[in-house]
């Protein structure tokens, strides 16, 4: 539960031209928002990704740690969601996150193993995105970020295969009770295709908004020998 309430429906009929006019209306990048001076940024984008994500959790933005993880399939065509980023190592610029081998994202993790990560906290104006080669850590690693969840999770982790058709609510409600009783009977099970992936980061890019309009974007791009080259783009 929170302590927001739900917006009333809309009094009028939603329409296209009232979206766009509402659209409109809704202020983007209203600040106050942060400064950025990206010649004090380091020389590699690990620790000023730190920085970003404390602040936004120091502030209490809602969620700061969900991300859009955007894959591509064989075929060239791209999808994304978003997910939640359970581990950084701010050294090697590598974000892990968790997910099912047999879904959609994890189908097309294994035929083209590249990806992106995107944040973006409104209240300070910031988007961060990275992209980098994803590999699947080991059953170990899968294992302890299951068994560390709540039995709520873990309950939802057995419930059918993540992306796959379903058939209605019955079917939703069937797996989901054989799934508790899984949990119950098994508190040590792990789903087989339960896997934690870390994406290394090859770029990053950080984008700071500005009311003014003089909005600031620094990319970083990782060189043959490990190390990592930066310049501003124009935003
Ligand atoms: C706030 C939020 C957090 C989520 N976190 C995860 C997550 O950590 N891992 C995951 O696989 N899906 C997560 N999901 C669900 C995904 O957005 C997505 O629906 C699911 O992974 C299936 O995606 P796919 O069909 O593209 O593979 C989350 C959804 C929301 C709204």
């Amino acid at each position: 539960m929170t302590d927001r309430e739900a917006p009333d429906p809309a009094p009028s009929p939603v329409t296209a031209a009232s979206l766009l006019r509402r659209m409109r209306a809704a202020t983007v990048l209203a600040g106050p928002l942060p400064p950025f001076d990206p010649a004090t940024a380091g020389p590699a984008p690990g620790p000023l990704f730190a920085e970003w994500l404390a602040y936004a959790l120091d502030d209490g933005v809602l969620e700061p740690h969900v991300m859009t993880l955007s894959t591509v399939a064989a075929d060239g065509r791209p999808s994304a969601r978003v997910l939640m980023l359970r581990g950084v190592d701010l050294e090697r610029c590598a974000f892990v996150f968790a997910s099912e081998a047999g879904s959609r994202k994890g189908l097309e993790l294994a035929a083209n193993p590249q990806a992106a990560l995107t944040s973006y906290w409104p209240r300070h104006g910031r988007q961060i995105r990275m992209a980098g080669p994803v590999r699947a850590l080991d059953a170990d690693a899968a294992r302890s970020d299951f068994l560390g969840r709540r039995e709520r999770s873990r309950i939802a982790g057995f419930t059918g295969l993540m992306s796959a058709p379903l058939d209605g609510p019955e079917a939703y409600e069937e797996e989901r009770r054989l799934a508790s009783a899984r949990v119950a009977a098994e508190p040590e099970a792990v789903p087989q295709g339960h896997t934690v992936y870390e994406l290394t980061a090859t770029e990053a890019e950080f984008f700071q908004g500005d009311t003014g309009g003089f909005h600031r974007r620094l990319r970083y791009t990782r060189e043959a020998d490990g190390g990592w080259s930066r310049g501003l783009l124009f935003p």
